[in-house]
């Protein structure tokens, strides 16, 4: 079956940010202009998602307004002449009635997040962004993933490599036979001791799954962290079904993290014609060297 809804889990409390996500969403920090969330739902939109689902907590009402209109702005931009701004705003939303927002009472873990979606998803595979990742990446990384569902359909995996000494913060893979567009998993694990790890693969964010995962999860008790772990549901689902990873082109920026957020900022001001001039004069006063990609972009204008 063709994947046409996409879950988004926002109900985190995005600890490794205070106090910026005390009162405000992580999802709605800005990497240059845009809120992180905006960055996720471009790529499901890129890859042919037309139902959106955000599974939301307390605090994050202002997720749903920046996916509703806003008449008074709109009418202001028009009447200032304002049009290309007008535009972009009306291009980044999705379309009436293709968004739906439910609620987790309580921040029990991803998995229990992606739990909460099932009966807005229904009986259907769906593909799973988790915000904070995002990737600078062409084509998105879940259009590259939509590639080897096409091919392999099942259950689809996005990975990609980290240092050894890294692999005990996130879920690993075991990689058997295929391509790096689409290889067959064969076990994984969530945050294993380095000695213990099968290989450096993370899961990094992007998943697609079958609905049998909603029976798992709902059978789930807590995992590593206290939390219900969306790996360990995998897991089981393995025994009965296929899981292919995608190596993906590409690169992450972590942005629930205050570095990975910085570096994101850094490296898509600098790919903005309309920003990398100032930006890369900003970062000499500074002091620093600036890479040959900034350069270029910079003695362009
Ligand atoms: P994280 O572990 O990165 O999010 O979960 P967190 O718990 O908000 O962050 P820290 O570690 O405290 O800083 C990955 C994704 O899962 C969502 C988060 O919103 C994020 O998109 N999530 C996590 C939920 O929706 N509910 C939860 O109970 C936990």
């Amino acid at each position: 079956q063709r994947v046409r809804t996409a879950v988004f889990p926002v109900a985190g409390l995005g600890t490794r940010f205070l106090p910026a996500t005390k009162a405000m969403p992580k999802e709605m920090l800005t990497v240059v202009d845009r809120p992180v969330i905006q960055y996720a739902v471009d790529e499901a939109r890129e890859a042919g998602i037309e139902h959106f689902v955000f599974v939301t907590g307390r605090n994050k009402g202002v997720i749903e307004d920046h996916f509703d209109r806003q008449f008074e702005l709109e009418q202001t931009l028009e009447a200032r002449g304002k049009l290309e701004a007008l535009a972009e705003l009306q291009q980044d939303l999705p379309s009436a009635g293709q968004t739906s927002f439910t609620r987790q009472q309580e921040p029990l873990g991803l998995g229990h997040a992606v739990w909460c979606a099932r009966e807005l998803v229904g009986d259907r595979p769906f593909a799973l962004l988790l915000p904070d990742m995002v990737f600078k990446s062409r084509p998105g990384v879940l259009k590259q993933m939509m590639q080897a569902y096409d091919v392999a359909g099942g259950n689809v995996i996005a990975v990609e490599e980290v240092d050894p000494a890294d692999v005990s913060s996130y879920g690993i893979v075991a990689r058997g036979a295929g391509p790096d567009t689409g290889f067959e998993i064969t076990a994984m694990v969530e945050k294993p001791r380095r000695e213990e790890a099968p290989s450096t693969l993370i899961i990094s964010g992007r998943y697609i799954l079958q609905p049998e995962i909603f029976t798992l999860l709902g059978e789930q008790t807590k995992g590593a962290g206290g939390e219900i772990q969306i790996t360990d549901a995998m897991q089981r689902l393995m025994d009965r079904q296929r899981f292919t990873g995608v190596k993906y082109q590409g690169r992450s920026f972590d942005c629930g993290s205050k570095i990975g957020f910085l570096a994101a900022n850094v490296a898509f001001a600098l790919e903005r014609e309309d920003i990398a001039g100032g930006f890369t004069a900003e970062i000499r006063k500074l002091g620093f060297v600036l890479p040959e990609e900034a350069r270029r972009v910079s003695a362009k204008r």
